[in-house]
């Protein structure tokens, strides 16, 4: 039996009209997401340039929701300081990032924020276990990052289920585990059964015809 926690829903800001930041960060969040999900990208780590703190900043002044910031960059220690002090409420980074993850960790939980690692959809889950202690939440990327819009690897369903086991028998069993990446009523189902707690959509949220019925729909899974 696996725990169960509570359904998050974290809408990634990079499948919107970026034209509109601040009406789709609102719209999202009167649809009734419980976050809203940054994702930052370096052209480095990943193929694409998205934004940065000073975006976080603006966006912030707008919302009052909690912001899930996904570090896609490489050197993530040098963004930390920045998006800590532009609002980020949770940072991730990439544990294929840094030598230095858990000095990344102290650094983002010495700004009274919570902290997280990603794995990438080719990193073995047991890279995150030894963070665990530092870790209020495990993203397992179920695509490969650096795009919106990609389908779901339902093979890494057992990564997450593997995550959940090793998390309940070995004391973090209120351990968050988000899903990332193709992520739609349907696959949400799939990960929830698997363990995975915390849904982000992109597409499946703003592309959606009817964003709130959507957000109600995962809520309900
Ligand atoms: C991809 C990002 C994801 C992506 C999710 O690198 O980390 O957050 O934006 O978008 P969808 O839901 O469209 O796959
Ligand atoms: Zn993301």
């Amino acid at each position: 039996m696996i725990s169960i926690n509570k359904t998050i829903v974290s809408a990634s800001l990079l499948a919107c009209d970026f034209s509109s930041l601040a009406y789709e960060s609102e719209r999202c969040a009167k649809a009734g997401v419980d976050w809203i999900h940054f994702d930052v990208m370096d052209g480095h780590f990943v193929e694409q340039i998205t934004y940065g703190s000073a975006v976080l900043k603006s966006i912030d002044k707008v919302t009052d929701k909690f912001m899930d910031v996904h570090l896609m960059v490489d050197n993530p220690e040098r963004q930390i300081p920045l998006f800590a002090r532009a609002g980020a409420d949770l940072i991730d980074v990439h544990v294929e990032s840094s030598r230095d993850i858990f000095g990344c960790l102290e650094e983002i939980r010495a700004f009274g924020i919570k902290s997280a690692v990603a794995v990438k959809p080719n990193t073995p889950v047991e890279e995150a276990f030894k963070y665990l202690p530092l870790c209020d939440m495990v993203l397992v990327m179920t695509v490969e990052p650096g795009y919106g819009g990609q389908s779901f690897m339902t093979n890494m369903l057992p990564k997450i289920t593997k995550l959940r086991e090793y998390a309940d028998k070995n004391g973090f069993s209120d351990l968050d585990i988000q899903v990332d990446g193709g992520v739609n009523v349907r696959t949400a189902k799939l990960a929830r059964k698997a363990g995975a707690n915390v849904l982000v959509a992109g597409t499946g949220l703003f592309g959606a015809a009817d964003m709130n019925a959507v957000c109600a729909a995962l809520k309900g899974i």
